[in-house]
């Protein structure tokens, strides 16, 4: 994993919308999270990333033979930062695929990529996972150094009356990159990754989206959408977090009975790190002990298709993650996309 090293508090956050750490802490179990620098794009974060994968692979770039990136914050519109990552690690013909499933990305990027491995296409694949929200804020450099510790401020009137009206999305986020190697393997010990369910609801669209900038826009940019502030994500908050909580739960059981397991012989369920109690409100309907379930949402924030290898990470760093372990992960996002993928560590 790779994150920014820009730590931004709550207290800090307060000083640009009216909000307060107690809120936040409260509300989404949040107590900071890391912005990117300007100038430092997803892919950058994601090339971090990837370096960091490949040396605990024990790999070299050139041996891998596939590149997966999944974000929402891409550098460019186009091309995707899957060529982009390629280019950074040196690769000038190993392809690259882009994933656009927002916070679902990263394990639908699993799903996609275990199942190249298991068609033998391909034997190893490089899948990242990386976000830059911090690109999203209309905020100048004397703002940012406020958010960064920097100055005292008070910022603008102007800047301060944005952040409010935004206060409920400008908080939950952070920024953040990890990165899986993949590799098939020949002899089936029962390791590996078990299987996937994969559910999408277009209907859901709005819940969570972008209104401007887009083909669905004529022209695709304009003035006016900026003015408008048609260019920051809209998030009916109550309804993902009510959609979020029903159906994780029901995912996760779906997935673990498909594959004759039980929530009894589940070691960790891994999920989407978007707000700390959606994931206790999933924690208490599956019944599952705090031995079961691991968050870091609280030091990073909502980091969109990161949060999965963040977590996952972390908890192995922690010693979470042994050998022979049934792990379990789950996501749910901007689509509305979600589901569920079993892995025996
Ligand atoms: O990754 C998947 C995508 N995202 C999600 O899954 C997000 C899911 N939803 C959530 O996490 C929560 O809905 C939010 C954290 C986004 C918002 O929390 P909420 O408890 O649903 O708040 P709300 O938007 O319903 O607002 C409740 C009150 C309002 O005040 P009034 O109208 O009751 O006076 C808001 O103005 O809280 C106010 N509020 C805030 N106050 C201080 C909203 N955001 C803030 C804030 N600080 N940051």
């Amino acid at each position: 994993m790779f994150v920014p090293e820009g730590v931004v508090t709550n207290e800090r956050m307060s000083r640009l919308m009216d909000t307060s750490d107690e809120w936040i802490r409260q509300r989404t179990g949040i107590a900071e999270r890391r912005y990117a620098r300007a100038g430092t794009s997803s892919c950058d974060l994601g090339i971090e990333a990837a370096r960091r994968a490949l040396e605990d692979a024990g790999l070299e770039a050139g041996e891998i033979d596939l590149i997966v990136f999944a974000t929402m914050t891409p550098a460019h519109y186009f091309p995707g930062n899957g060529g982009l990552l390629a280019a950074a690690l040196g690769l000038h013909e190993t392809p690259a695929l882009d994933i656009r499933m927002q916070c679902a990305g990263f394990l639908s990027g699993l799903q996609v990529c275990d199942a190249f491995l298991r068609s033998g296409t391909y034997r190893r694949v490089l899948l990242v996972g990386g976000e830059c929200h911090a690109s999203l804020y209309p905020w100048s450099e004397a703002e940012w150094a406020v958010m960064f510790g920097e100055a005292e401020g008070p910022v603008s009137p102007a800047a301060y009356a944005w952040g409010t009206a935004q206060r409920d999305r400008a908080v939950i986020f952070g920024d953040g990159a990890g990165a899986f190697v993949l590799e098939a393997h020949d002899v089936d010990d029962g390791r590996g990754f078990l299987g996937f369910e994969m559910r999408t609801d277009g209907t859901h669209w709005d819940k969570l989206y972008v209104p401007g900038g887009g083909s669905a826009s004529f022209p695709y940019f304009s003035p006016e959408q900026f003015e408008d502030n048609r260019t920051v994500p809209v998030v009916e908050g109550r309804q993902v977090f009510r959609l979020a909580t029903t159906a994780m739960p029901a995912i996760v059981r779906e997935t673990l009975e498909k594959h004759g397991e039980s929530l009894e012989s589940l070691s960790l369920l891994l999920m989407h790190q978007a707000n700390l109690r959606i994931n206790e409100s999933v924690q208490k309907t599956l019944g599952l002990s705090d031995e079961k379930v691991f968050n870091n949402i609280q030091k990073y924030g909502n980091t969109t298709a990161a949060t999965l290898p963040l977590v996952f990470h972390e908890a192995k760093q922690a010693g979470r993650v042994k050998a022979g372990d049934l792990i379990c992960f789950t996501a749910l996002g901007a689509g509305l996309h979600w589901g569920a993928g079993l892995l025996r560590a």
